[in-house]
């Protein structure tokens, strides 16, 4: 029998239908919560027992998600957690949402996936829907999970459902959450897609179709790739800036004055996070196996990847003018996390400028509240680190203070009028100070001589 899918959708609008999310982390669980808090009963699949713990327990373990709300929605029944796949079988609905990372020789891992669905598989259904959200390379939903699935003798598009939805979370986004983010959905048919659109139009407010699953996995990747290489254009612009003593800062702050047509990225440490530096990658594996090179994504990627190499130069560049060495200088770095006021480590170039500074025989330390602690196996300085408090003392007593991530937590005006030294990667020294301070993209300043000077 035909499963035309007005069925799962009739229930769905109704909220009967139960739904699951495979994967319960920065992604899974907000997503999870958002169909929750719409109505529809909502089971999270993740292979860590403490995740599934903390739900259980009503909390959680995202920022951007309030315990109060997993609390309220476990209560009432309506969220639940579960280590075990065999819950798929009373499922109606199945969005994967697990991770998606590089191999060390930049090819993509897809090994979590292909872990997720031959799960899903041994306990797919007829007229289930089954949407990856994992960012892939164009082709995956068709050619890997497909067959995967079909191997059961269902049929995608005939007897259950298939589709793909790039995912857009940014944490930290206090504008922009699940909800009143646009969410792109592509199906392996036009029904596979009609059914998502029903899914996601529970918890969603914009759901936008497009025709293929290919489209839709090609989406995120644009998106992405976009990002990766307009940082990299202005990282660029950040050295030959550095190199000819303009300050790009001013530089990009003034171009955005510009209503039209120009968009502003700003330069960094280098790229951080489960996405910029990763997604490109999956697009420029998949179209070399076509025969096609992606010029933009590896140029983009050879800038950022240099970037913290580059601020170590300028950290020995700065603690020179103090005839000081890297080798046996005390260093601090001021935020760890890849961005502004969140707490996720992940790829981070801090975690990189600092294992070089280690390298060189710095002794290095940092001061991140949203990290309390950093692990050995989270950096390759191979030792654990906790998080220090800054106070006058402390800020005081290092050689060189290295900004890394602007949180907005910090007080920069105190940094700026303790350190001995500064070198900024964020612009996030705006005032004068009395130390010197070596902005990344930007001539170096020194109240003391009350001179600008090319770093
Ligand atoms: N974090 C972001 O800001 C973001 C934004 C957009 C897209 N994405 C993409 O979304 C996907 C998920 O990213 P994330 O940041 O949520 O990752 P995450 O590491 O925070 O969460 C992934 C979860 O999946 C679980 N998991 C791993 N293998 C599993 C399996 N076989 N079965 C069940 N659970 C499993 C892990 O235990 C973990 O809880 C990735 O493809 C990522 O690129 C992430």
């Amino acid at each position: 029998m035909e499963v035309t899918g007005k069925s799962l959708v009739d229930r769905i609008r109704n909220r009967n239908a139960r739904a699951g999310v495979v994967g319960l982390g920065y992604v899974g669980l907000p997503l999870a919560v958002e169909f929750a808090r719409a109505g529809v009963t909502t089971v999270g699949v993740d292979i860590d027992g403490r995740k599934v713990a903390e739900i259980k327990a009503g909390r959680s373990y995202i920022p951007d998600v309030p315990s109060s709300d997993v609390a309220a929605l476990v209560s009432a029944g309506r969220l639940a957690a579960t280590t075990d796949f065999a819950s798929i079988r009373d499922l109606d609905t199945v969005n994967i949402c697990v991770p998606t990372p590089l191999r060390k020789t930049k090819d993509p891992d897809m090994s979590y996936v292909v872990s997720a669905a031959e799960q899903i598989a041994k306990h797919l259904h007829p007229g289930m829907l089954i949407v990856l959200e994992s960012t892939t390379y164009p082709g995956t939903t068709a050619e890997l999970l497909q067959p995967k699935f079909e191997g059961s003798g269902l049929k995608a598009g005939k007897d259950f459902f298939l589709a793909f939805s790039p995912e857009r979370v940014d944490p930290a986004n206090e504008k922009f959450n699940t909800r009143n983010t646009p969410k792109v959905v592509g199906g392996i048919t036009p029904a596979c897609t009609r059914v998502a659109e029903a899914l996601y139009s529970v918890a969603v407010d914009t759901v936008v179709p497009v025709s293929s699953t290919q489209v839709a996995e090609m989406v995120k990747l644009l998106e992405n790739t976009f990002r990766a290489v307009n940082i990299g254009l202005v990282n660029e612009l950040a050295l030959m800036c550095d190199q000819m003593g303009i300050d790009v800062w001013e530089v990009v702050n003034a171009a955005k004055t510009k209503p039209f047509g120009f968009m502003p990225f700003y330069p960094g440490p280098g790229l951080g996070g489960h996405c910029i530096p990763i997604d490109p990658f999956y697009l420029s594996w998949k179209a070399r196996q076509s025969g096609f090179e992606a010029r933009f994504i590896e140029l983009a990627g050879h800038v950022n990847a240099a970037m913290p190499e580059y601020v170590v130069q300028k950290v020995g560049d700065a603690l020179n003018t103090q005839r000081k060495a890297i080798n046996g200088s005390s260093i601090l770095a001021l935020g760890i996390a890849y961005k502004k006021n969140i707490d996720d480590v992940r790829e981070s170039p801090a975690l990189d400028v600092m294992h070089l500074l280690h390298q060189r025989g710095a002794v290095v330390h940092y001061a991140d509240p949203y990290v309390p602690a950093l692990r050995a196996g989270q950096w390759n300085g191979g030792f654990d680190l906790t998080s220090l408090q800054l106070d006058r003392e402390r800020l005081e007593r290092y050689d060189c203070v290295v900004i890394l991530t602007d949180h907005a937590c910090f007080d920069f005006a105190r940094v700026g009028s303790d350190a001995q030294l500064i070198v900024d990667t964020r612009n996030a020294i705006q005032a004068a100070t009395a130390a010197p301070v070596f902005k990344l993209g930007a001539p170096h300043t020194d109240a003391r001589t009350s001179t600008l000077a090319l770093a």
